[in-house]
């Protein structure tokens, strides 16, 4: 949802600035501006990706060592070159961009109309700039300007801001991500951390309602009412090549490449199984002993992870659910001290996964963050935080993260077992399965067979997906992930629910994929039979020992044998390649599906 970034430095701010939007792109593509300060203040900015802003900055040329940078995912108003950031006074003596929703902005808008400004875009971040000028003409200086500004403003958002004559960019955040990047020849502020992973790897996380004053040689933090705040800096440990295509096509062929190292790095260090230890983060033994049940909150793919840690918690004793984390403020779950609340989040900031885990903020339920992102909102704001230690992920479409949280979970599973399910030990089969696990996804990778299928099939009206138990989840995910990079209508359904309705869709013109998992195999060969006999192709995604699907199936795609729990897992990766390759012959912007972006930071 939109990027910010800024550079503040002594020399000149445009490709620094243009390469982090590029970087940022994946939370917003319809319009991109910069503002760069040097004498003036000068603002270019375009509809469409960055490449059209780079084509306009080539032809006007602005130029500063102060700059601001936007990437926009529209809101208030459609994507368009008036709607697009930075945004700007009547005076054009302040740029701001911003990420997020100022909720009364509308009354904003009413007022500072009475009092004579005239506005030039349908956004909701036009007021800001227009309440620091009228600070600015009341004699205020540049942050004070800023902070009463900020003051006016409800609602969630990050927002930058620089101010003609004064070499500093001004920035606040207030449910909505910002980091500061500590350079050696600059100053850096992003939404995400890739936006400047190239220049600095030493980083400093925002809290809500910090006030950041980011100059050439240094950076302050104050609170809102200018009280001097301690925030620690930290050095990441993703590489910039991390966060680089590395001759892939796609960031998504390339996170879906990256799982066997994304899974090592998610195990690693954290299981023995000779030993019987299952290592999490900084959790010490017996954490989870007053535990009875665990409630997941999460989205989209993050959910379909949780829905596979429900089947395994169950499995183990341990009572699970999982909510959809948009839901969860509407019809919040009764929660209490015997409670984990997990938060499954890529991102850690995922607005209505942020809102669920507020929702139960007063109550004794214990909470952990399962996420990706070390410093993200989500990590700091629960009792807990597990990393899964993905690495960046750049494509819209969530790929790697699903495998390591759900191996991440595999881990939680195990320690709930023993310390709050009726386990005794560590279960040393599954342990192990999971530690095999990358060099069986490695196995895959070399197969061909998920491309073929996905030309074979390309021409039908519906793509659906089922399986049942583990394959569940996994049919849910597959579904999510076809049809929103391939834009082809495509469902999930638990295979035993297609009679009870779904079956009404299925003709000789949709195309059946059926997730095998080596349990209740016979139960879903009763589901495909079904489908057949309405003339439909189906397609097996199974375990290489699997029997009595070869002559049933029309094609069967092939998973290395291993732990039924873990199955899914491999299905998984075939369902990833499939929606990849599938997206590719229509052509599609795959990392950057329309409508979407990757961090979803509005509810
Ligand atoms: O960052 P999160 O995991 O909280 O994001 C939740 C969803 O927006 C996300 O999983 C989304 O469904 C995927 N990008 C789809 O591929």
């Amino acid at each position: 949802m939109c990027g910010i970034t800024a550079r503040v430095g002594d020399d000149e701010a445009l490709d620094e600035l243009l390469t982090s939007l590029t970087n940022l792109e994946y939370r917003g593509y319809d319009s991109a501006g910069v503002a760069l300060l040097d004498e003036d203040l000068e603002v270019c900015k375009r509809e469409g990706e960055t490449d059209a802003l780079k084509r306009a900055v080539a032809e006007e040329e602005p130029s500063g060592s102060i700059g601001i940078g936007h990437t926009r995912w529209s809101t208030h108003g459609p994507p368009s070159d008036a709607n697009a950031h930075p945004h700007t006074g009547c005076e054009g003596r302040v740029a701001v961009v911003h990420n997020g929703i100022i909720e009364n902005y509308e009354s904003l808008r009413t007022e500072l109309r009475s009092r004579g400004h005239e506005f030039t875009s349908e956004t909701d971040t036009e007021v800001v700039p227009h309440l620091v000028e009228e600070r600015l003409t009341a004699g205020h200086d540049p942050e004070v300007a800023f902070r009463e500004a900020v003051a006016c403003l409800e609602g969630s958002f990050a927002i930058a801001l620089v101010v003609e004559g004064d070499e500093t960019v001004y920035a606040t955040r207030k449910g909505s991500p910002l980091v500061v990047g500590l350079g050696d020849d600059a100053n850096y502020l992003a939404s995400d951390i890739p936006a400047f992973l190239e220049f600095t790897d030493r980083v400093v996380y925002l809290e809500d309602d910090d006030v950041a004053v980011v100059r050439p040689d240094g950076v302050d933090i104050t609170g809102l009412d200018g009280a001097p705040l301690r925030r620690e800096s930290h050095t990441v440990d993703w590489a910039p090549g991390d966060a680089e295509k590395s001759g892939y096509n796609h960031y998504m062929l390339k996170e879906i490449n990256e799982q066997p190292f994304a899974l090592r790095q998610a195990i690693e260090g954290r299981t023995d199984p000779a030993a019987g230890e299952v290592v999490l983060g900084d959790l010490p033994a017996g954490t989870f002993e007053e535990i009875d049940r665990v409630q997941f909150v999460a989205c989209g793919t993050s959910y379909h992870a949780s829905l596979y840690g429900v089947a395994l918690l169950q499995r183990r004793g341990v009572p699970a659910a999982a909510a959809l984390a948009s839901e969860f403020a509407a019809d919040p779950t009764p929660v209490d001290g015997s409670t984990l609340v997990v938060a499954v989040t890529q991102s850690g900031e995922t607005a209505d996964t942020l809102a669920a885990i507020r929702e139960i903020e007063d109550t004794d339920a214990r909470t952990l963050a399962v996420t990706n992102v070390v410093g993200s909102t989500a990590a700091r704001e629960v009792d807990d935080a597990v990393f899964i230690r993905a690495g960046p992920e750049i494509g819209v479409a969530a790929t790697k993260t699903f495998s390591s949280q759900v191996a991440t979970l595999g881990l939680l599973a195990e320690r709930l077992h023993v310390e709050a399910g009726d386990g005794e030990s560590f279960d040393a089969a599954f342990l192990e399965g999971l530690e095999r696990i990358p060099e069986a996804v490695d196995q895959i990778l070399d197969r061909r067979r998920a491309e073929q299928v996905a030309e074979a099939y390309a021409g039908m009206d519906s793509y659906f997906f089922i399986g049942r138990g583990i394959g569940y989840p996994v049919a849910l995910e597959g579904a999510l992930k076809f049809k929103e990079i391939t834009y082809e209508h495509a469902e999930g359904f638990a295979a035993g629910e297609l009679k009870h309705g779904p079956l009404a869709l299925v003709t000789g013109t949709s195309v059946v994929f059926a997730i095998f998992t080596g349990e209740n195999d016979e139960k879903t060969l009763h589901n495909v039979q079904e489908v057949k006999s309405r003339g439909a192709p189906v397609i097996a995604v199974a375990p290489e020992s699997t029997t009595g699907i070869h002559t049933v199936a029309d094609d069967v795609i092939e998973v290395p044998d291993g732990p039924p729990e873990l199955s899914g897992m491999l299905s998984n990766v075939v369902l990833q390649l499939l929606s990849y390759h599938a997206a590719e012959l229509r052509g599609r912007p795959i990392d950057k599906p329309r409508n979407l972006a990757k961090s979803v930071t509005v509810e």
